[in-house]
């Protein structure tokens, strides 16, 4: 679970739709990711699911309202604004987002939202055409307006037994966008491009050359970038991972695949993070069909591939951050500085690819960041943490 959320005092709205019983799941979560949640009921939310569901998920009092029995409840729509680090509508009816668009004050969701500064997420759900209706569609723009943002619903059958868009998107499709809210933007407005994953060279069609990358070293820095506000493009091999939210994903085989790829994006890129294992060697022929097993051997001849990031160092332009990574199985530190030098790195991440918990495949890693300056061994750690020290590491380059 990641760390985003705890501490964090995050607001849930919960207007009247049938899909508040999915955000008693977005609750549970955020409530065991260690955040603060105060869940606030519109009246029409308590037709679908009671507010002591909430209580006993969130472990907070649920609000019901501007004026509820508690003594001290009549300033909650001041201070769940000020205190809130995040404002969630979930499920945002079209009621609810009518009565935001225009300002309303007249229970204590309404007053929350004006009386924050923290940023806000409008969840809509509801029935197809009550979504595209065109008052529906004004609202909606209207709180766009005010820099609400506007996660859109998912397409789907509906409980009202209707196929369209109007279905609360899942928690796995917006807990990136939360946890992004919640991060802070140090990379914003930078350009990352990443590699990630291994390259496939084919033999016939039944083979290939390629290594043990799963392309999770490379994920975990694409989802860090995005998260702390950069525009990520992330060149993967083949694997067998969902694309981060927010990252855009271009996929290839071969290494010269790759190097086209990768050409194609560095000049922009503000920062170019190359932890892809790349395959040195291809086939010199590939053959069309299976070749037999007899005759593998001797039609196994072997040529270079490309050496993307030797190029991207003799083309890197001022000011461009160019990062490399090294598996390396001994003499970690020599010959990450070799590299370092040899390709006009800024930095170098070396990682042992011997022990079996950092390196290739494993979730975890330990890296040692090699630059010009210095040599810092990482700690131990999870790949999307190890990911964060890379990007603070950068950080401090960049400054
Ligand atoms: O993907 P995972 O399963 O999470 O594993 C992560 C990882 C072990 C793959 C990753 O942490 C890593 O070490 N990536 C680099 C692997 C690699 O190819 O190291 P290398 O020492 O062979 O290459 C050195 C650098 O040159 C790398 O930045 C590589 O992207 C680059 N390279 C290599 C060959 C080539 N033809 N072109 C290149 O650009």
């Amino acid at each position: 679970m990641s760390r985003a959320y705890a501490g964090k005092n995050i607001v849930v709205g919960v207007t009247g739709s049938i899909a508040a019983f999915k955000v008693a799941g977005w609750v549970s979560t955020l409530a065991k990711a260690e955040a603060q949640v105060s869940v606030v009921m519109t009246s029409a939310a308590q037709k679908f699911v009671t507010p002591l569901t909430f209580s006993s998920l969130s472990g907070t009092q649920t609000h019901t309202g501007m004026f509820d029995n508690e003594s001290d409840e009549w300033m909650a729509h001041i201070n769940l604004g000020r205190e809130a680090d995040l404002v969630i509508i979930a499920p945002a009816s079209a009621e609810t987002i009518a009565r935001l668009a225009h300002g309303m004050s007249s229970d204590l969701l309404s007053t929350t939202v004006l009386a924050t500064r923290a940023p806000i997420y409008i969840c809509p759900a509801m029935n197809t055409r009550m979504f595209e209706h065109p008052a529906t569609r004004e609202n909606i723009a209207k709180l766009a307006g005010y820099g609400y943002q506007v996660i859109e619903p998912g397409v789907g059958m509906m409980a009202c037994k209707e196929e369209g868009q109007g279905r609360l998107p899942e928690w796995e499709d917006v807990d990136e966008i939360f946890q992004r809210a919640l991060t802070v933007h140090d990379l914003a407005g930078k350009k990352i491009l990443v590699t990630a994953g291994p390259t496939r060279e084919p033999i016939d069609p039944a083979r290939f050359l390629s290594n043990r990358s799963s392309g999770k070293m490379g994920f975990s820095l694409a989802k860090a970038a995005f998260r702390r506000g950069a525009e990520v493009t992330l060149v993967a091999g083949p694997a067998n991972l969902s694309t981060p939210v927010g990252v855009q994903r271009v996929n290839v085989q071969t290494a010269r695949e790759m190097h086209d790829a990768v050409m194609k994006y560095a000049d922009a890129a503000d920062i170019v993070i190359k932890s892809a294992a790349v395959a040195d060697y291809r086939a010199k022929s590939v053959y069309g069909e299976k070749v037999k097993k007899e005759k593998i051997g001797e039609s196994l001849e072997l040529e270079r591939n490309p050496d993307i990031l030797l190029e991207l160092g003799k083309r890197k332009k001022k000011g461009q951050l160019l990062i490399g990574f090294a598996a390396e199985s001994t003499r970690l530190e020599e010959e990450g500085k070799r590299k370092l030098e040899a390709k006009n790195l800024d930095m170098i991440a070396v990682n042992n690819i011997n022990s079996d918990s950092t390196g290739f495949e494993v979730d975890s890693n330990q890296l040692l960041l090699i630059t010009h300056e210095s040599s810092e061994k990482l700690p131990f750690a999870s790949k999307d943490r190890t990911a964060d020290l890379l990007l603070n590491k950068v950080l401090e380059l960049m400054q």
